[in-house]
């Protein structure tokens, strides 16, 4: 698949289809250690998707998630602005049931997405406060 969409500025991406990219994109996933294949699609706020999957690493502790690798390729092609990401995770076919978003991750989103930013899971859109009420930011270092 295209590794990034472009749309007409402005469409309208439903949550639905960004999920079911997301599940597209857990297809690539290198998840040779845990057999648990996570997808991404991250949109951003003039309708380019930035997919992303987890890549496992032998030395275990150098995985990145899916969803820190699609923010850090949007964010490397200069993209800092964002709508709304979906997240489906599964270690077998059926990705029905919710996979949140890591600790990690969360603090890596809200680096540069607000309270109201959306999480799409396959139980439907959440918000980024809902899972990181508290967060570290740059006021967090202004005493
Ligand atoms: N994983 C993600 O890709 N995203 C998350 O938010 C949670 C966990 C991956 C990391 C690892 O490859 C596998 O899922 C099992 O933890």
């Amino acid at each position: 698949m295209e590794k990034s969409v472009k749309l007409v500025k402005g469409d309208y991406m439903n949550s639905r289809l960004l999920f079911e990219i997301a599940v597209k994109s857990a297809e690539n996933s290198y998840s040779k250690y845990s057999k648990f294949r996570v997808g991404s699609a991250l949109l951003s706020k003039d309708g380019e998707v930035f997919t992303g999957c987890n890549v496992e690493n032998a030395s275990y502790s150098m995985t990145i998630c899916a969803e820190r690798t699609a923010i850090f390729k949007a964010v490397s092609e200069g993209c800092t602005e964002f709508q709304k990401i979906a997240v489906a995770g599964s270690g077998t076919d059926d990705f029905s049931k919710p996979c949140q978003p890591c600790g990690a991750c969360l603090q890596v989103l809200s680096e540069f997405c607000g309270d109201d930013f959306i999480i799409v899971l396959s139980d439907g859109e959440h918000r980024l406060n809902e899972f990181l009420p508290c967060r570290f930011n740059e006021d967090s270092m202004n005493t």
